[in-house]
């Protein structure tokens, strides 16, 4: 892990010794709010995302070469509604192919964006997609088999929030950048100059590329300046490439309403939670009674084989909220949330098992020198003996079915993923999941050990738009920690 242990200061940033991250702001920088898109009021004409080759300057005081969704650096926050049919346009102008994957949504196979449904520079693809599904934080980002990593890093990634009438009429923060945040946490890599940069060698394939700061919408932790007093609520996406976070709030304990799939049965309480890449988590802060909170996040987060590997990290503030006099919403910590019950088993009618594999007898080195130019089946990291094949289908599940999906790892910490789902965790080793990820879910943790789920697919995934499961770190999955399963 690279420490950078020397004092330099830029324009803007400062190199800072010593310091788990490595690229501070010397003034506070206003938290960015990124664009929202909000047709929860109805839909005009066709949705254009637009993917562009930018620069953008996350407060080193240098331009970066960025990808972006119609901005410099990220997409909008499309906030829509259930019910509603979203008529894409994406296009590609980033200069190289790419897809667009919409993770967490409920949705078939053909409309998924995975690596099938490639959008070659120059083109539109334009899925008409089915918002069938609860409130629920979802995102959008590549899925260019071989080029995740890189393209998700350098900004293919956006917020895709849906309401119901249940979460519009809920008695909740909902004034989108006053009292309602969307947060997109993206750890970096700056050179000497400032300018964010991403090299592949075989150890961070192995350990997957882990930048030493922490960005927040861009910006290195900026400040949220007068948030009015009351509850506020912050939807934060995990969207690292690999960095686990663990996440608390530096005034009292972190309170979780919602993961991945939606709303929890009510509030939970934690000292801290631990996000993987890919997850999504909504917290309310009370800022009734203190003038400044922060979010404080462990970068090191991952538990005991973090732990042993790094001794632990002191926790880094990454967002200060600083408090005005005025109320904004003024209602109480919420009893109830969602009708959630427990997960039946019993239910399931089909048990897989999956086995991650990090070492199948690839030269990652050589593979790391050739990257560049290469794209598509790595066979470097494998499922159950298998590194991931475009055309090869790994498993056929039936429409309607509840299964239980068994994912084993020796070594490392990995966060599984399944498009075109939501599931409910059963048990990590043994234990039941931390409450705040007892609802649903899309993403799971396997530690040395195994991980189940219980998942149910109504969605359909015919041969050629095959539905996808894999590693949530992205140069695990680029390299072939990935499988295929048709839903028919
Ligand atoms: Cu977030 Cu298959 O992806
Ligand atoms: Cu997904
Ligand atoms: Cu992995």
């Amino acid at each position: 892990m690279n420490r950078r242990t020397f004092l330099k200061s830029t324009g803007a940033g400062l190199l800072v010794a010593g310091s788990g991250m490595a690229w501070a702001q010397s003034a506070p920088r206003p938290l960015p709010l990124i664009p929202l898109t909000d047709l929860t009021g109805g839909i005009e004409g066709r949705i254009s995302l637009a993917l562009n080759k930018a620069s953008h300057d996350f407060g080193t005081g240098a331009q970066s070469e960025t990808f972006g969704i119609n901005h410099d650096y990220l997409g909008p926050v499309l906030r829509v509604k259930q019910g509603q049919t979203l008529p894409f346009d994406v296009v590609n102008n980033i200069g190289e192919t790419s897809t667009l994957h919409w993770h967490g949504l409920h949705i078939p196979g053909d409309v998924d964006g995975g690596p099938h449904q490639e959008i070659a520079h120059g083109a539109t693809w334009s899925p008409d997609v089915p918002i069938v599904q609860h409130a629920s934080m979802n995102w959008f980002h590549s899925h260019m088999h071989g080029r995740t990593a890189r393209q998700t890093y350098s900004g293919l990634a956006g917020v895709l929030l849906v309401e119901d009438d249940a979460s519009l009429s809920a008695d909740l923060p909902k004034t989108y950048g006053v009292d309602d945040f969307t947060l997109i946490l993206q750890d970096k890599m700056f050179d000497g100059s400032g300018k964010m940069t991403y090299a592949l060698t075989a150890e961070v394939f192995e350990d997957g590329f882990e930048g030493d700061t922490l960005t927040v919408n861009g910006a290195i932790a900026p400040v949220a300046q007068s948030v009015p007093t009351g509850l506020v609520r912050l939807r934060i996406l995990n969207a690292c490439n690999a960095r686990f976070l663990e996440l608390s709030m530096q005034s009292g304990p972190i309170t979780v309403i919602a993961s991945d799939g939606g709303f929890l049965a009510a509030p939970v309480e934690a000292a801290s939670i631990l996000m993987s890449p890919g997850e999504r988590y909504e917290v309310l802060v009370d800022m009734s009674t203190v003038d400044s909170n922060e979010l404080t996040v462990n970068m090191d987060g991952g538990g005991s084989f973090f732990a042993s590997l790094f001794g632990g990290n002191a926790a880094t503030t990454v967002l200060t909220l600083t408090r005005r006099a005025e109320a904004g919403f003024d209602g109480a910590m919420p009893r109830r949330l969602a009708n959630l019950a427990p997960p039946k088993a019993s239910e399931a009618s089909v048990t897989r098992s999956f086995q991650l594999e990090m070492d199948v007898g690839a030269d990652l080195a050589a593979l790391a020198a050739s990257w560049d130019n290469f794209c598509g089946d790595a066979g470097a990291m494998a499922i159950n003996g298998q590194p991931m094949k475009m055309d090869r289908i790994d498993e056929v599940v039936r429409k309607g079915n509840t299964e239980i999906w068994r994912v084993s790892v020796d070594d490392q910490l990995h966060p599984f993923h399944i498009h075109g789902c939501s599931f409910r965790i059963l048990s990590q080793n043994g234990a039941a999941p931390p409450a705040y990820a007892a609802g649903w879910k899309d993403m799971v943790h396997v530690e040395e050990g195994w991980s189940e789920v219980l998942v149910r697919f109504d969605y359909e995934a015919p041969k050629d738009a095959p539905y996808m499961y894999h590693c949530h770190i992205l140069e695990h999955e680029d390299c072939g920690m990935m499988g295929q399963f048709t839903v028919g």
